[in-house]
């Protein structure tokens, strides 16, 4: 039995979507969720940048006596999750758009795929799309503006909607019945886009797999809490506390503890 906590890692407010997955599913686990978003977006940074700071954030939440850590962010999975498990020794759990999912369930075959700009770009996802270039065909828009209008709680409004507009109206034109939302912010878009596409498109998210694999993560490597421990969650911020708190209780519904805290300097790249 082992109650140290799980740190759950994001550029900012995203991860939340997972860590709501994880909370449902393991509730006896404390988790340590860390929201950089003194530096978010990650998806439109340098990704020199991206991987760079994943690192040190990581490094630091794991030097806070985390048991394992999951990447609740494509970006920083994409750009550096392999430099992660070469340095840390903890298990570590990254997220990745869910193509295969999504590919599985389509019947048009035509794919829809909202990600970062960074997430698009990398190398790992673009082997993942050409091992499924067979199965599907996929159009990928890079959700542009869309991360910073979510940090600041706006989910639903109208410059929300225009940029979704742009970005699946050119998914539904190609024919596609089915968006991978690539990008663990956009799950708080979903009531948008539903009701801007009604059932045109279905969903796919990957929150609940990552909590199913860390959960196996933790049986493999012998780091489950058990039954009986007291769960203690902390989650905490680069950037503003206070706001994580209200955005934490805005979209999950939640009240929680937050705390402001310093991982500095940023990488200079
Ligand atoms: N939530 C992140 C992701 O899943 C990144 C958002 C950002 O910082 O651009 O890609």
């Amino acid at each position: 039995m082992n109650p140290a906590p799980i740190g759950v890692f994001d550029s900012g407010l995203g991860g939340l979507s997972v860590l709501r997955e994880i909370r449902a599913l393991l509730p006896h686990e404390s988790l340590l969720y860390l929201a950089d978003s003194r530096y978010a977006p990650y998806g439109e940074k340098p990704e020199r940048f991206v991987e760079a700071r994943t690192l040190q954030v990581c490094e630091w939440l794991a030097a806070q006596g985390c048991k394992a850590l999951v990447i609740a962010c494509n970006t920083a999975t994409m750009h550096a999750v392999q430099t992660l498990r070469d340095r840390l020794t903890l298990p570590i759990i990254g997220v990745e758009p869910g193509l295969k999912p999504a590919a599985a369930a389509s019947r048009s075959k035509v794919v829809g795929v909202l990600a970062t700009a960074n997430t698009l770009k990398s190398a790992k996802f673009n082997r993942l799309l050409m091992s499924l270039q067979d199965e599907s065909r996929f159009v990928c828009e890079a959700g542009l503006g869309l991360v910073p209008l979510i940090e600041q709680g706006d989910v639903s409004g109208p410059a929300v909607r225009d940029k979704l507009d742009a970005f699946l109206t050119p998914m539904l034109e190609a024919g596609a019945d089915t968006l991978v939302l690539g990008c663990t912010h956009y799950p708080f878009l979903a009531e948008t886009i539903r009701a801007m596409v009604g059932d045109q498109l279905a969903l796919v998210d990957t929150g609940s797999a990552i909590a199913r694999q860390l959960a196996r993560k933790l049986v493999e490597f012998d780091l489950a809490a058990g039954p009986d421990a007291m769960p203690r969650d902390r989650c905490l911020s680069t950037k503003d506390a206070a706001h994580l708190r209200a955005m934490a209780a805005a979209l999950l519904q939640v009240e929680t503890n937050a705390e402001t805290v310093t991982i500095e300097p940023a990488p200079a790249v």
